[in-house]
């Protein structure tokens, strides 16, 4: 069964870790994300983009292959299926439609109008004990067509977010989606220790972690961060392992073409991405 972030985050704040979120694209991809928190014992969050949701043919379809694939995959670790970076709206229909977390960004809003809409989700959720996942200030680089600039979250700000009760807090500290510039000058840490110092005991959320370097990401956990997005990554190793095969020739090869055989060393490249994350992160053995 689903369940929302709120205890992943509880028991990751007091542990000192963070739960990944991976988005996923398609059955492949879930599967694959599934199987290694199993094995792992850690508990995981599959996250849906607005644009991947309508690839998968819409957030109720998303919602029966998740619930397929916890019972007959027989997964028995901590699972939230969760909407990253959604509209108000979007945050309504998944919330319908049966995920178990949304995040409502609306940090392109003015701080009033992002606290009145955030308030609102929250008191939805709080009905269905669903979590929600706030942000203040725009995180950057380019997510399916929404490009940010590497800004940083006002802590004041992050207060007033935090204060109204959401679960947990995407706030920038210069971190970006997708691949890194070469130029770029890290994460700010002073910047999270002031949101940290006015937010207090808030799960605070790191996106764009597909690039930031293993030392980095250690002491944003250290900082309170309790939950770690990660994308792009899946999304270079799968679509690696699945250039190789073809350039290989492998295809060509006796009954090569089945699409099973095809995307099978993409989805053990996703396992192997997460894996690397999840030690990474310090949620190995944690579910
Ligand atoms: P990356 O694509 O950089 O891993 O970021 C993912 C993310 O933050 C999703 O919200």
């Amino acid at each position: 069964m689903l369940v929302s972030t709120k205890e992943m985050m509880a028991k990751a704040r007091e542990g000192h870790y963070a739960v990944g979120q991976f988005n996923i694209n398609n059955l492949e991809w879930t599967k694959a994300i599934l199987l290694t928190a199993e094995e792992l014992k850690s508990p995981v969050i599959l996250g849906v983009s607005e644009g991947a949701g309508k690839y998968m043919c819409g957030y109720s379809t998303i919602v029966g292959m998740v619930n397929g694939m916890l019972e007959n995959l027989k997964i028995t670790v901590p699972v939230a299926l969760h909407l990253d970076h959604g509209s108000y709206d979007a945050a309504k229909a998944c919330i319908e439609a049966g995920f178990s977390s949304v995040m409502f960004d609306g940090s392109h809003y003015p701080i009033e109008e992002n606290l009145a809409k955030t308030t609102e989700l929250i008191n939805i959720c709080n009905e269905k004990g669903l979590s929600l996942e706030a942000e203040v200030g725009a995180i950057g680089g380019e997510e399916d067509g929404v490009v940010g600039g590497g800004e940083c979250a006002d802590p004041a700000e992050c207060k007033q977010i935090a204060d109204l009760g959401v679960t947990m807090l995407a706030a920038g500290i210069g971190n970006i989606h997708g691949k890194y510039p070469a130029n770029w000058p890290g994460l700010r840490f002073d910047v999270l220790e002031a949101i940290k110092n006015t937010t207090g005991d808030m799960p605070l959320v790191l996106h764009g972690g597909t690039g930031i370097p293993a030392d980095m990401i250690k002491r944003a956990i250290d900082l309170g961060v309790c939950k770690i997005n990660v994308n792009t990554k899946c999304q270079i190793a799968f679509t690696e392992a699945t250039r190789k095969y073809i350039e290989e020739g492998k295809d060509l090869v006796g009954k090569g073409f089945d699409p099973r055989k095809v995307l099978a060393p993409g989805v053990e490249a996703i396992k192997a991405t997460v894996r690397e994350k999840m030690e990474l992160f310090g949620s190995v053995g944690k579910a």
